[in-house]
């Protein structure tokens, strides 16, 4: 590895609404980056390859795979965590809804599902279970089965699309 490679450069941030500033090694993650450098390890790493989905965080409002993306990429931009979505010690709606709709078990897969639900909501979409399933698909989940997922994506106020049958998918 050159030196080039090796070599901090400047950025600055928002993260969970503070601003950071400061220098990050080229090379690292915004995985390692935000549960190293910042202590936010309510994010996991598990495949490390884009796979698993349990390193999902938003950065500008989108879901992305924080294994997959280098620190240095979130110059300028807007990034929030699992730790940033409550309020006041209070649960986010959707940490809420997993919560009492028991869509975890070890939890392990829970931050980043949550984080693909979050923005999920904020597009204002509606889905079929089916159409919610393959939306779910990015994240896997070792434990639950997702029954008990897709219903605490719906308690989290996911609709289904409008005139949907009992049959429909
Ligand atoms: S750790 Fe990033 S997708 Fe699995
Ligand atoms: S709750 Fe254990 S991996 Fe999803």
């Amino acid at each position: 590895m050159d030196a080039e490679t090796w070599k901090g450069r400047h950025i600055a941030s928002t993260i969970n609404g503070t601003r950071w500033e400061g220098d990050v090694a080229v090379r690292q993650t915004l995985g390692d980056f935000l549960r190293e450098e910042l202590g936010l390890t309510g994010l996991h790493l598990g495949c490390e390859q884009g796979v698993c989905g349990a390193c999902t965080v938003l950065v500008g409002g989108k879901a992305i795979r924080s294994c997959l993306m280098f620190a240095v990429q979130i110059d300028g931009e807007d990034v929030t965590t699992i730790e940033g979505i409550g309020a006041d010690g209070e649960l986010h709606p959707v940490q809420r809804a997993f919560s009492e709709k028991h869509g975890l078990q070890c939890g392990f897969c829970t931050p980043g599902i949550i984080m693909s639900v979050v923005a999920l909501i904020d597009e204002k979409v509606a889905l079929s279970d089916g159409e919610l399933r393959e939306y779910l698909s990015g994240n896997i989940c070792r434990c639950t089965g997702y029954t008990k997922i897709v219903e605490s994506v719906r308690a989290a106020g996911v609709p289904e699309p409008a005139g949907r049958d009992e049959e429909g998918a």
